[in-house]
């Protein structure tokens, strides 16, 4: 096999295979022989270039004109004519966001949208997710054993997203079951008998969207950052476009959501998979920030991200031609040797743990990075004094296959209730 350029492709670049266990499980560990030697590879499995190496990451982000965004939500398997008619069927038609929106329209709509993120207005949903996570953890803390995903860890980022967003509490279990089809559309390999199930929830979900829109509408000075949007297009339609805002609905809600959820499952994970460690952050609940950095620098919840070229360049000596489709491989990055020291090492004290490209880099990095942060702290701040005792049980860990969203479905741990540190102060 060759790639587009007519070079011949190596074995491994040929068996590159992201919608498999290999990946799913560690994803930095299954592209490592990469990184190592061929840190930019054609998948002709994938039809992507797929780039694995920190410097060449982050010269990628840096230029968003030569390396545009536009496919970041597009579905990275092209589905069948009859999921394709589902969807038709729904009206569904998610188009640009700010993740995938090109310049010039980006800037000016990101800076438009941005008050609701700064420090002072994050510091207002504080309260929330520190009462959500006190009552979550009594529901649980006397079982000695909890799933802390089903029980816990989707629910709280969810409500706080539709809190952030403006959106009425729902119906969670129907939410949860819209924002994975959205993920398996988007980023999965569903299987032909499987795809007509999921376009269904997605088109529903995009019709959800719809709705609560409208609602909102009603409403437009009620807070949350979609009535934000909501009053800045009266100001800027323009900028703020209908389009924007019905997508932006239904994305958002993922993004603020699924992403949190994960990082936080992936954190508790790695930290009860060196229990040294977890014990010093128990015993130094400081560490708290910065371990949170290094849990999204050596298992965040974003593995990979995409950009396509839209003219001939070169990255890291290699030629691409443009409408080469990019697989920008963060987590891998985030391995990289050549930026990090001893990069597999997990180390809470390490310098330069916010290096890390989970959040992505430049003028689309994550907006909700601090929203993500503060919920990540609390929670580690209730486990680390509450259940400093909990272990992880014994499990094997099973992820929705996809290239970039990632987080265990089930997070058992346990503990001895009659140890919990609150009984004692009682
Ligand atoms: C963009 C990751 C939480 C809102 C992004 C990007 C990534 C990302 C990789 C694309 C960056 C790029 O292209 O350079 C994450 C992770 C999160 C998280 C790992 C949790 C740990 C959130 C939350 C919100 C949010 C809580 C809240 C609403 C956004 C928005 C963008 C974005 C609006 C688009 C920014 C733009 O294109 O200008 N995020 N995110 N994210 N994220 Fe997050």
């Amino acid at each position: 096999e060759r790639t587009p350029t007519g070079c011949p492709v190596s074995q491994r670049a040929a068996e590159f295979d992201p919608f498999e266990d290999g990946y799913q499980q560690d994803p930095p560990e299954y592209v490592r022989w990469a990184r190592e030697q061929e840190p930019i590879f054609y998948s002709p499995k994938l039809g992507y270039w797929v780039i694995t190496r920190y410097d060449d990451i982050k010269a990628v982000f840096r230029d968003n004109l030569t390396f545009s965004p536009s496919n970041a939500l597009e579905k990275i398997t092209p589905t069948g004519d009859e999921a394709n008619a589902v969807l038709a069927s729904y009206g569904f038609a998610l188009n640009r966001t700010l993740v995938n929106e090109d310049e010039p329209a980006h800037m000016p709509r990101r800076r438009a949208l941005m008050d609701p993120f700064t420090p002072e207005a994050l510091k207002h949903h504080e309260p929330l997710v520190r009462e959500l996570a006190r009552s979550y953890v009594d529901r649980f803390i006397d079982d000695g054993k909890a799933d802390l995903v089903d029980q816990m860890l989707w629910e709280i980022p969810l409500t706080v997203a539709l809190h952030f967003l403006g959106v009425p509490e729902e119906d969670m279990d129907t939410l949860r079951k819209y924002s994975i089809a959205h993920t398996v559309n988007t980023w999965g390999r569903p299987k032909p008998e499987e795809q007509v199930a999921v376009a269904h929830a997605v088109g529903n979900f995009w019709q959800y969207a719809g709705k609560v829109l409208e609602k909102m509408r009603q409403d437009p000075d009620a807070p949350g950052w979609m009535q934000y949007g909501i009053r800045k297009q009266m100001q800027h339609p323009e900028v703020v476009t209908d389009s924007y805002l019905h997508s932006m609905m239904m994305a958002g809600i993922v993004a603020a959501h699924e992403t949190t959820a994960n990082a936080t499952a992936n954190a508790v994970k790695l930290l009860l998979q060196h229990p040294q460690v977890w014990q010093e952050l128990c015993e130094d609940p400081g560490l708290i920030p910065n371990a949170v950095e290094e849990c999204l620098r050596h298992n965040g919840s974003v593995a990979a991200w995409r950009r396509l070229v839209t003219k001939d360049t070169q990255v890291g000596g290699v030629d691409l031609p443009a409408g080469s489709r990019l697989l920008i491989v963060t987590s891998s990055a985030n391995h990289d040797e050549g930026h990090f020291s001893d990069a597999d090492l997990f180390d809470i004290r390490r310098d330069n743990a916010s290096d890390h490209l989970t959040f992505g880099y430049g003028s689309h990095q994550c907006m909700g990075k601090n929203l993500a942060r503060m919920e990540m702290q609390i929670f580690l701040e209730e486990f680390t004094r509450r259940l400093p005792h909990m272990r992880l049980s014994p499990q094997r860990f099973s992820y929705v296959p996809n290239t970039s969203f990632r987080g265990p479905e089930h997070l058992w741990v346990e503990w001895d209730p009659r140890a919990n540190p609150e009984r004692a102060d009682a």
